[in-house]
């Protein structure tokens, strides 16, 4: 079992390149599958998710290789449309593929996703909005099976909730549907803008993407292209987070400042100082930070739930008390309760957290129940007393590619252990 090292008390200082966004790819990659085609994807992130969406893509008939960072699909013979139960078990958000298979192959079946480390996964929205585009959906055993009547035919869509998986899954299905698809309260995060803009740059006609109401023209084909992913929002809080706690400078290059905007504001409320240049970021941290009055986790542009753990990590030595809401999913402070192992002081009900900040946190083994908090984990690791064991580090390789490298670049003392 995979572990991860680290000892405490060392400052970060340096630069780092941030990654290409996770939750931008994988959507990117479904969307590979609508029309023949090669996609050259670049700032591709290394990790086991994406891998997932790799060999999910090569089980359905495409092809897939590796040039440094930048991946290359092949879908020009996709011939299958069906996603095995394993592969659907291996990727939490596997559903993405729903939508471009139906778009693709006028069929899909996959198991339902059901629960996860987050909480139950409802896909309601998902079916909601493809049914709409004349989908024939069943669920039968465990099972989604999905049928085209006839063609795909654009409508209007109200979503009752601006779901980022359910606006992923339409918009790439509507991309080639037999005229205009509106989506109304749609989800507006960086991540759908980037979708948008890869599956335009194939041929797509969607406009809007960024606001509630989204706009997709069907066209008949898409063609070949190359999109440069991203950088990851989340990534970069986190890192920006771990700065904050440990105290150090660092600058972030390849960055986009203006997708952090809910989280620039809360991290200099709590004492340091970011400096923001085009791609870059830059956060100074001399001192023990503050508290924070009340964070709530809000579809964006509010503060999001991925970034909820990294800066609770944070507040937990904050001079003072934070308090945190957690509006998007049920089951999201599993970290609280290893936090508290270390010596945080942290009181959870439902969905609102307590922290009172702590003079100190405590080297011990901790687990990682899920990607962001498992992360908050080694953040805690890097300023505790002695030395902090974080295990199920596969939770946090889901997202970041080589955190215990970054770290010790910046000169922290981590190592990964594979026994
Ligand atoms: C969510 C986050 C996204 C984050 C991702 C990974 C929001 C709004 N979305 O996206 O920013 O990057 O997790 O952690 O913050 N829901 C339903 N029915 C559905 C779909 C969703 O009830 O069919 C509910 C979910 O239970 C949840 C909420 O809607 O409470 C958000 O879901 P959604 O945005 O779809 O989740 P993800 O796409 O995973």
């Amino acid at each position: 079992m995979s572990c991860i090292y680290v000892e405490g008390g060392h400052k970060l200082n340096g630069e780092i390149d941030l990654q290409g966004a996770k939750n931008s790819c994988l959507p990117i990659l479904a969307g590979t599958l609508v029309g023949k085609g090669i996609s050259v994807i670049h700032n591709c992130p290394r990790l086991t998710d994406v891998e997932a969406a790799i060999k999910i893509l090569n089980s359905l008939g495409c092809k897939t290789y590796w040039k440094g960072r930048d991946l290359i699909v092949d879908a020009n013979d996709v011939n299958c449309d069906t996603i095995s139960e394993t592969l659907m078990r291996e990727m939490r958000s596997s559903i993405v593929f729903l939508g471009a298979i139906i778009a693709r192959m006028g069929t899909a079946e996959l198991s339902s996703p059901g629960g996860c480390e987050l909480g139950p996964r409802p896909i309601d929205l998902h079916i909601y909005g493809l049914k709409k585009l004349g989908v024939d959906i069943k669920e039968e055993r465990g099972f989604i099976k999905c049928k085209v009547n006839n063609k795909l035919r654009g409508t209007k869509i109200v979503l009752p909730f601006p779901s980022v998986g359910a606006t992923e899954n339409i918009m790439i299905a509507s991309v080639v549907a037999q005229g205009e698809t509106i989506i109304h309260n749609a989800a507006q995060e960086p991540e759908i803008v980037d979708l948008a803009n890869y599956l335009n740059s194939r041929g797509a006609n969607i406009k809007g993407a960024g606001d509630s109401c989204i706009v997709i023209n069907g066209v008949k084909k898409l063609g070949n292209t190359e999109h440069t992913v991203i950088p990851d929002r989340i990534v970069a809080t986190t890192y920006l987070s771990a700065v904050a706690m440990t105290t150090g400078d660092v600058l972030l290059n390849k960055a986009n400042p203006q997708d952090l905007d809910s989280i620039i504001p809360v991290i200099e409320e709590m004492g340091s100082r970011i400096f923001v240049e085009k791609d870059k970021i830059r956060i100074v941290s001399k001192d023990r930070v503050k508290a924070i009055k009340t964070i709530r986790t809000m579809p964006y542009p509010g503060f999001p739930t991925d970034a909820q753990a990294p800066i609770m990590a944070l507040a937990s030595i904050a001079k003072g008390t934070s308090v945190f809401v957690e509006n998007i999913f049920e089951n999201r402070y599993k970290h609280a309760i290893e936090l508290n192992r270390m010596g945080a002081d942290i009181k959870i009900e439902g969905k609102v957290a307590v922290v009172k900040g702590v003079d100190k946190l405590f080297g011990t083994t901790v687990k990682s129940h899920d990607l962001r908090g498992g992360a908050s984990l080694v953040l805690a690791g890097l300023v505790a007393d002695g030395v902090t064991k974080i295990e199920d580090i596969h939770h946090i390789e889901r997202g970041y590619q080589d955190i215990d490298k970054v770290f010790k670049d910046l000169g922290a003392k981590i190592s990964r252990s594979d026994v």
